[in-house]
């Protein structure tokens, strides 16, 4: 490695004042992609903010794993306190460290095999209640799913659909602005009473009610729970103290936040690859067929499902959800042999890295199979849906295993058809969603192949 102080490349067609604004507004997606050509660090600037785009997977290794002392997590998660200041994916330091350290044990793998049946059991009815006769909004129905997966297995409450769709517009309010201030950081403007700003004041009245609710009724019912809410209910300080209302409130609220769209989001792209290929949805019949039977879900059982999980795999490498990530150096850091200064802002996109020629062949291409262990893998660090190091993903192990249960659930009962209508593109807001997903479903099996509920 060259010991001389480098400073990075900058990307071309920069205009002043403005900077790589109009591209990056224009297409953000094929803008960072772009930017690959470059170099592994390329800088751009936005009006007067320099920003640093690291697309090497070394240097992301070493940023995220051996240097992460010297990084905070950067202007996207600080806009997403609008969910709640100190949250866990938003906190710093030793805050951050103690929380992770408290909540962990519930995203433990043995904690999983629990989760599963209340899975099982909150999903399968909203899957049987699908009917033919409708185009279903496929994002939207993901949504709900999910949402109701992490609020019954975290916080042992179902909300009704009409609660369900509140919360849901809610997080979805409450993202567009935390990307819109992240991508147009100008201070004064969020403090100014726009309708966006109004719009997500709203938002986050909506989401502290619902979520104020289901603290309020583990209060009342002390015993009734073994959740994350009664953990956090439970958990005192060092003082003594119980944790702030305010405090418990941010941390439902930021899980329900970080696991629902983007689990959400992996399912909608993977019905809508199956949907453009019927050999790819045979083999998911085929393994569903023969590997489901009449007991209920395990995480031995989920791991039978090989194809499905390649699937789950494929879709979180070509579709990465968490397609922009932010980090700032809290301090001068090198990074191979690029020097930083302190509070440069840096993004990384797993979803730019996962589409990059030299680490995966024929990288547009939506194939499952090159997951199966005898394909050569992609190196060390190539596949980083979920992140990597201190602050990666809880959820991770939860997510996998939600992802593979409704994708072998709906298949065991349904197909997903296209529609006619515009061709579906990526858009790349806070996860990557697709721009309208609408799906037919058609019933496929007897009821006697559906799984008994746990
Ligand atoms: C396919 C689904 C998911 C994807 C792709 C995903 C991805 C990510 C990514 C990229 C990060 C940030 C990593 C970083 O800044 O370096 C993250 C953080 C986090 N995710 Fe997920 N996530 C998913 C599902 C979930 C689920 C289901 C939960 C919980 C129910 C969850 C809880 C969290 C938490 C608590 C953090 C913050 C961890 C920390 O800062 O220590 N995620 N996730």
């Amino acid at each position: 490695m060259n010991a001389a102080s480098h400073v990075a490349s900058e990307a071309p067609g920069r205009v002043p004042l403005i900077g790589h604004a109009v591209p990056l507004l224009k297409d953000r997606l094929a803008f960072l992609q772009s930017l690959r050509a470059h170099g592994p660090v390329v800088r751009i600037t936005i009006g007067p903010k320099t920003l640093t785009v690291i697309n090497s997977p070394d240097l992301l290794q070493e940023m995220l794993t051996i240097k992460s002392k010297h990084f905070s997590k950067g202007l996207l998660f600080e806009k997403l306190k609008l969910f709640g200041k100190n949250a866990l994916p938003v906190a710093e330091g030793d805050r951050h460290l103690a929380r992770r350290r408290l909540m962990q044990p519930a995203f433990h793998h043995q904690q999983i095999d629990q989760y599963i049946q209340t899975m099982h059991a909150t999903v399968d009815p909203m899957i049987a209640a699908w009917r033919d006769t409708e185009p279903l909004d496929l994002k939207k129905e993901m949504q709900l799913m999910t949402q109701n997966v992490v609020m019954a297995a975290l916080f042992s409450t179902t909300p009704d659909r009409d609660t369900g769709h509140a919360i849901l517009k809610g997080v979805d309010t409450l993202f567009a602005a935390a990307l819109r201030r992240a991508l147009l950081p100008l201070p004064w403007l969020e403090r100014l009473p726009t309708p966006g700003n109004r719009k997500a004041d709203r938002a986050s009245r909506v989401m502290r009610t619902a979520v104020g609710a289901v603290i309020a009724d583990h209060l009342a019912n002390p015993n009734a729970y073994d959740d994350i809410v009664s953990l956090l209910l439970r958990t005192r300080e060092q003082s003594g103290a119980p944790l702030a209302d305010d405090d418990i409130l941010s941390e439902v609220t930021g899980l329900l936040a970080a696991g629902s769209e983007t689990t959400a989001v992996t399912l909608a792209w993977l019905f809508h690859e199956l949907g453009r290929s019927p050999n790819l949805e045979q083999q998911l019949h085929n393994e569903v067929d023969t590997t489901l039977t009449d007991t209920p879900l395990t995480t031995k059982s989920l791991s039978q499902l090989a194809f499905t999980r390649r699937l789950v795999n494929e879709s979180l490498r070509l579709y990465s959800p968490a397609w922009l990530v932010t980090r700032r150096t809290t301090e001068p850091v090198r990074l191979g042999d690029i020097d930083l200064p302190a509070g440069q802002d840096i993004i990384w996109s797993p979803y730019t890295l996962h589409r990059d020629p030299t680490l995966y062949s024929d990288p547009l291409q939506f194939d499952p199979d090159r997951w199966l262990p005898q394909r050569p893998q992609p190196p060390k660090g190539a596949f980083i849906p979920f992140g990597t190091g201190k602050r990666q993903c809880m959820g991770n192990e939860f997510a996998l295993a939600e992802a593979t249960l409704i994708t072998a659930l709906i298949a065991s009962r349904w197909r997903l058809r296209p529609t006619p209508g515009p061709a579906v593109q990526p858009v790349g807001a806070i996860t990557l969603h697709p721009s309208k997903l609408r799906m037919t479903a058609e019933a496929r099996t007897p009821a006697s192949h559906h799984q008994k509920t746990a």
